[in-house]
């Protein structure tokens, strides 16, 4: 294939994808990775805007935005007119009729882009057509992390149906876990997740949950280790029990399997930083991966220059 073979208006969450959809763009991402030109879409502007901080989503997205030529502008959210009151409706409408033809959003609204691409078709009058795409939303999305993760393991195992991959950690607050679940799950991924009583979460409770870490990890394949985040978390976290009875160290994460993380790592956390530096090679090769993947999305969504769709 010469582009991605998908079709996408907006990236919302994982939900939203179809499983062609979702192939669709593993195959291009790996595609690109192994030497294929991405498209030249030098005629596109896209502006990123991050109401939360970031490294990898943010540098990736840049990096493949570059990749496709594509014209990037950052959104400086305190130096924009949202300080001054404007809300995000008008503020995407207006970048829309500046001439912009997509947003990439991180921010910790739950449910935002959802709700502006509801309220642009159904009612708001004079909304003009900007793609929208995900780059984290709230504890809910994270589609284009769930696309990287699924490159990676697509990559390492090539069919994923029938494989364990154990989630570690504080689920409550991963919007990477939910999309995970979510994407991994329609593969046939068997998907257990080990974590303290305070870090469940009552909307997973369908899957298999474990408060016994290293039983949890028997025959596993694949350990997702989360990040606390402490930002979200309002109260005490209980460090000492959580390093105790949940951190993935050398004695514990199963000699043939490997070792994911969305980042950012805390060292000495959620996986000891000897650990990290002895079987984290995998955990880079996920931040490589997402340059390709949201180079296949982007040519998704933007499509090429005129002509190329
Ligand atoms: N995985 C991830 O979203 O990392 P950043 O917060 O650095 O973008």
């Amino acid at each position: 294939m010469t582009f991605c073979p998908v079709r996408l208006k907006n990236l919302v969450d994982i939900k939203s994808l179809s499983t062609e959809e979702i192939e669709g763009i593993a195959e291009r991402a790996l595609e690109i990775k192994n030497g294929a030109k991405p498209v030249s879409c030098a005629d596109k502007h896209v502006a990123l805007m991050f109401f939360e901080n970031s490294t990898r989503t943010k540098f990736s997205f840049e990096m493949a935005l570059n990749m496709l030529e594509v014209k990037v502008y950052n959104f400086e959210t305190s130096k924009s007119s949202l300080s001054k009151g404007e809300d995000v409706f008008d503020t995407l409408n207006n970048l829309a009729a500046i001439g912009f033809d997509a947003c990439i959003i991180r921010t910790s609204e739950e449910g935002l882009i959802k709700k502006t691409i509801f309220e642009a078709e159904n009612g708001r009058k004079f909304f003009k057509n900007i793609a929208l795409i995900n780059a984290g939303e709230g504890t809910s999305a994270h589609p284009t992390q769930a696309l990287l993760d699924y490159v990676t393991i697509k990559e390492k195992f090539k069919n994923l149906n029938g494989l364990k991959l154990v989630i570690v950690g504080d689920i409550r607050h991963s919007r990477v876990a939910k999309s995970n679940i979510e994407l991994l799950s329609r593969f046939g991924v068997n998907i257990t997740c080990a974590a303290p009583e305070y870090f469940k979460d009552e909307s997973l409770k369908n899957l298999t949950w474990s408060d016994n870490l290293n039983k949890s990890l028997e025959n596993a394949d694949i350990v997702m280790a989360l990040r606390i985040q402490k930002e979200r978390i309002q109260g005490i976290i209980e460090f000492e029990d959580y390093i105790k009875n949940f951190q993935i160290n050398k004695n514990n994460l199963p000699k043939n399997c490997i070792l994911i993380h969305p980042g950012p790592v805390n060292r000495d956390i959620e996986v000891t930083s000897a650990l990290l530096d002895n079987r984290g090679e995998v955990i880079l090769e996920q931040a490589r991966n997402g340059v390709f993947a949201r180079i296949a999305l982007l040519e998704a969504i933007l499509g090429g220059n005129d002509g190329q769709y």
